[in-house]
């Protein structure tokens, strides 16, 4: 059975002493609330080892925002998956659309990023998601086949099975236009779909496929009670404790 999840991404936000007091703040919620979904926030490099010390990672897993296409060595500013890893971390964000827009992240670096990681036992959350203009032109079925199939499609079975997926159509993140539920789950359904095709049924069923972009606690028990929609990637909502159990909560 796949798992429902729930995941943070503070992007580029906070200081450590205020995403210490967020972490604990989100920990502390999490131990009265029981919640029905895994719950897991992705941080900046600099507050993975501070926000671990503070959170019980049993209750909120804890991950990466990024790591780095190389293993180790001359790379200026760069962060490994081993260094990742060696944090406590469990988790990391790979693909996600402002490090393809901004940073040129590919297919190429991606994959490489992906079987990093998995040799690091960090698990990807992988997102794929189409910008306005090929939702408007139609072929964003086209583009988020590729995005799956260029940097994750060579792997195992047994690996795939490591990765969450996340569908984050550009145009919905950050702008406060969330896709409907039905959009999202148009979306979804052809992505196990494509999982089916490549890895079979069972890997397809126990895959989760999350929702990013304007996800709030106003729209996400809607966005999540569709059959494939299994939790969310949310950034804006995941800075502000209470707005992030609000989604916790929709489950
Ligand atoms: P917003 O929830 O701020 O739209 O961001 C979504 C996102 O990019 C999560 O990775």
């Amino acid at each position: 059975m796949r798992k429902n999840i729930v995941a943070g991404n503070w992007k580029m936000n906070t200081t450590v002493p205020e995403g210490v007091k967020l972490a604990y703040d989100v920990n502390c919620a999490l131990k009265n609330a029981q919640p029905k979904c895994d719950v897991i926030i992705a941080v900046p490099f600099t507050h993975l080892v501070p926000v671990k010390m503070h959170i019980d990672t049993n209750i909120l897993g804890l991950g990466a925002e990024n790591c780095a296409d190389h293993t180790k060595g001359a790379f200026t500013g760069e962060v490994s998956a081993a260094m990742v890893a060696s944090t406590g971390a469990s988790y990391v964000i790979l693909g996600h659309s402002e490090r393809r827009q901004y940073y040129g992240e590919t297919a190429a670096t991606l994959k490489e990023k992906v079987g990093l990681a998995l040799e690091n036992g960090l698990k990807p959350i992988f997102c794929v998601g189409e910008v306005l203009a090929q939702r408007e032109d139609g072929s964003y079925f086209d583009v988020i086949k590729a995005q799956l199939t260029d940097s994750l499609f060579d792997l195992s079975a047994e690996d795939f099975g490591k990765i969450i997926l996340a569908y984050e159509p550009v145009w919905a993140i950050g702008t406060g236009k969330t896709a409907s539920a039905d959009q999202a789950e148009e979306i979804h359904a052809f992505i196990r779909k494509l999982v089916t095709e490549k890895y079979g049924k069972q890997v397809a069923e126990d895959t989760t496929i999350l929702y990013g972009g304007s996800c709030k606690p106003s729209n996400a028990k809607e966005l999540f009670a569709k059959p494939d929609v299994d939790g969310g990637l949310i950034g804006g909502a995941a800075l502000k404790a209470d707005d992030f159990m609000g989604i916790v909560n929709a489950f």
